[in-house]
């Protein structure tokens, strides 16, 4: 019989977030991502498609080896067996930055064929938080719909658009300012981020009238 009085000493879980790297432009939002993560202290859990190899050489000069550096746990996409393939492996969520149109929408099917879609479907799954940077110029309706059904399956569709407001000084800073919002989405407060009514003063009452 099991003494119902006795409660099970757990060691705490660290605070771990699976972060996704696709071939859409703006392979730097990851980066960035898995800086902050750093910074803030929670475990990250690297999972790079094929093609953001081709985004990482054709938009910064870092090479595969020194991207996985940033990260604490790196795992291969073709490995479906992963930790984070699983729900029972309890994480914060999952965040792909960025998100191409192609990953967004095997997403959106639940047809997953990498381990990077997989976890991004047990996400949803275990109704965890999901942010999907997905970057592309113009839209046509397919790719709206799509955003729609997966809104509506739960995930966050937060394009990495700029802030004009937080007047960046910067490309750098107006990234940055990109992951921080995103990283809010997890309750995740990361230091560069610039707050309206806090870093910034609010316009309320300079107006006319
Ligand atoms: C330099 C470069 C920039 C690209 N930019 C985008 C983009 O912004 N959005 C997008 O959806 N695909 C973009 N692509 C195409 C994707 O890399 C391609 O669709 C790929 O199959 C995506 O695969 P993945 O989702 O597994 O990473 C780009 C490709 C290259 C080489």
């Amino acid at each position: 019989m099991t003494d119902a009085s006795k409660t099970v000493d757990r060691p705490r879980e660290p605070a771990r977030l699976a972060v996704g790297i696709t071939g859409a432009s703006g392979v730097v939002y990851g980066l960035r991502t898995l800086d902050a993560l750093r910074e803030l202290g929670v475990e990250s859990h690297l999972v790079l498609s094929k093609s953001a190899a081709l985004t990482l050489a054709q938009e910064t000069g870092l090479s595969v080896a020194e991207v996985n550096a940033k990260a604490d746990v790196v795992h291969r996409p073709a490995d479906v067996g992963a930790s984070i393939a699983s729900g029972s492996f309890r994480t914060l969520g999952m965040i792909v930055a960025p998100c191409s149109v192609r990953t967004m929408s095997e997403i959106a099917t639940g047809v997953t064929s990498s381990l990077l879609t997989r976890a991004a479907d047990v996400t949803l799954k275990e109704r965890r938080t999901l942010v999907l940077m997905i970057r592309e110029t113009p839209l046509h309706l397919g790719h709206l719909r799509t955003m729609t059904k997966l809104a509506e399956m739960g995930a966050v569709i937060a394009p990495p658009l700029p802030a004009f407001y937080a007047k960046p000084a910067s490309i750098a800073e107006m990234v940055d300012q990109s992951v921080g919002r995103a990283l809010d989405l997890f309750d995740l407060s990361w230091r560069p981020v610039k707050r309206w009514g806090e870093d910034l003063e609010t316009i309320t009452g300079k107006g006319e009238g």
